[in-house]
């Protein structure tokens, strides 16, 4: 076992993770609604030791399409809900963890507590929660709003929000429940801790009706990349993760979250940050090369201009092959996005097109092309330079690439003593990736 394993998790995305990969020959269109298919994924994922399937999500179809005649051409829209999922998963499995995201801005802190300390029972300690905020404005119209809450609102309810799951989870201590059939008392009420929270955002009173969950808390992670999405990150974040698309920004980003951590009083070790990575492969770099831009080609442009749409507006009656105009001012939905497209398309020589290709290939991540061996460098450098603790790999489309990751990539990764050959821990999520379980806290008031 590496002294420093680096940690792997597979990045779901419905239909693929290059918006125009299910167009692919071989591809499968209708790999979301297919729950056969996600346990035979999970299964090979598992062979191959990855630590987590990641199910990211949102509570709408989100998209920057002008009408539905633009939105027809995007592929991601019927998407299965990611804890009903994760718990048909889990039935299949016995070590691959299972990261959720789910929103607290559509959501109340009771749901949510609930729902993944269930979840941690029903996979036996191996579910975390991707906590976000929330990108797409789509999601408010589904909940009753004209508009998407603003970003440093949505921040300062995401903070009470966690704020009272967590109390809700330390709701009982770990050994509350004594169920002692003599007596006839079924939990110890010293070691019960109501919440009665009152907050700006929340009035919870509680206590959760679920045991404390099996981890203590489930896995946490994170993935706000502006100060106040690094700021709750490195509060209470024990995975982070980030879109970066080159080595300096991760090795800075890496050593900004470090600190943001260490200034919460968090060790450096307890905090994994995992950027994603969308590895193009081929048994050649030819291969490899001709395959990207069989993918690249196949983006629409009534798939790719909507992509940047938040960050430059319409762009439909422009040259496609002409340079970019100014971007908008800011954005509401994704900050830290709206700023790696900017600085994209500054690039020279960056065109329209271009960039809609980029953006719908990976959405921001970093696309990798080449060999096994050459995309295992480039994540060895990263991982080897203080650039990440792992990676969130993305498949471009499926099911091919899927099996690649697993048949060649990981063999390589494991060749280079980089990655575990078995799981390490005691069958939890927390103990795979090395994580601590968090120790009881009361936060209860009378
Ligand atoms: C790898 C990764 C996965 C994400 N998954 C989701 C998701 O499933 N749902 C969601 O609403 N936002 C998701 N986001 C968006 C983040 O939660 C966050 O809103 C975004 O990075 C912008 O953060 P910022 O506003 O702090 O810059 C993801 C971001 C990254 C980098």
């Amino acid at each position: 076992m590496p002294a420093r394993p680096m940690k792997l998790g597979l990045n779901i995305v419905a239909n693929g993770a290059h918006a125009a990969g299910w167009r692919m020959p071989g591809a499968r269109t209708d790999a979301a609604m297919d729950i056969r298919f996600w346990q035979e994924m999970a299964r090979a994922a598992e062979r191959a030791r990855f630590h987590f399937m990641f199910w990211a999500d949102g509570i709408a179809v989100r998209h920057s399409a002008r009408d539905d005649d633009e939105l027809s051409y995007n592929a991601r829209i019927d998407v299965f809900e990611p804890l009903t999922v994760i718990g048909a998963l889990s039935a299949v499995t016995e070590h691959l963890g299972f990261v959720a995201s789910a929103s607290t801005t559509y959501n109340e802190p009771y749901h949510i507590a609930r729902k993944f300390a269930s979840l941690d029972y029903v996979t036996r300690g191996r579910v975390g929660w991707n906590v976000v905020t929330s990108w797409s404005e789509q999601e408010a119209f589904n909940f009753g709003r004209d508009a998407h809450m603003e970003h440093g609102l949505r921040y300062r309810r995401a903070e009470e929000f966690v704020d009272v799951v967590f109390g809700l989870w330390d709701s009982w201590e770990d050994d509350a429940f004594i169920r002692d059939k003599a007596s006839g008392r079924y939990f110890d009420p010293a070691k019960l801790h109501t919440l009665n929270h009152r907050g700006e955002v929340f009035a919870v009173k509680g206590p959760l009706n679920v045991a404390r969950p099996l981890q203590g808390y489930p896995v946490i992670a994170q993935a706000g990349s502006s100060g106040p999405g690094q700021d709750l990150g490195g509060r209470i974040a024990d995975l982070i993760y980030t879109a970066q698309k080159s080595r300096d920004d991760a090795i800075a980003f890496y050593a900004s979250v470090k600190r943001q951590g260490e200034v919460a009083g968090r060790a450096p070790g307890a905090m994994l940050v995992m950027p994603g990575v969308l590895p193009i492969m081929g048994r050649t770099r030819q291969e490899a090369q001709d395959r990207f831009a069989q993918l690249q080609a196949l983006v629409h442009p009534a798939l790719g201009l909507p992509t940047l749409r938040d960050t430059y507006g319409d762009l439909s009656h422009l040259p496609p092959d002409g340079p970019l105009p100014s971007p908008l001012e800011g954005s509401n939905a994704l900050k830290s996005a709206h700023q790696s497209i900017v600085r994209l398309g500054n690039q020279p020589g960056m065109t329209i097109r271009k960039l809609y290709q980029i953006m719908a290939g990976a959405s921001g991540h970093n696309i990798s092309v080449g060999t096994p061996a050459d995309i295992a460098d480039v994540m060895q450098d990263w991982f080897e330079n203080g650039g990440c603790d792992g990676w969130n790999i993305l498949v471009p489309f499926l099911p091919e690439p899927a099996y690649e990751i697993f048949d060649w990539l990981v063999p390589e990764l494991q060749r280079r003593g980089l990655v575990a050959t078995e799981y390490a821990g005691d069958g939890t999520l927390r103990g795979s990736l090395g994580l601590a379980r968090p120790a009881f806290r009361s936060r209860g008031r009378r």
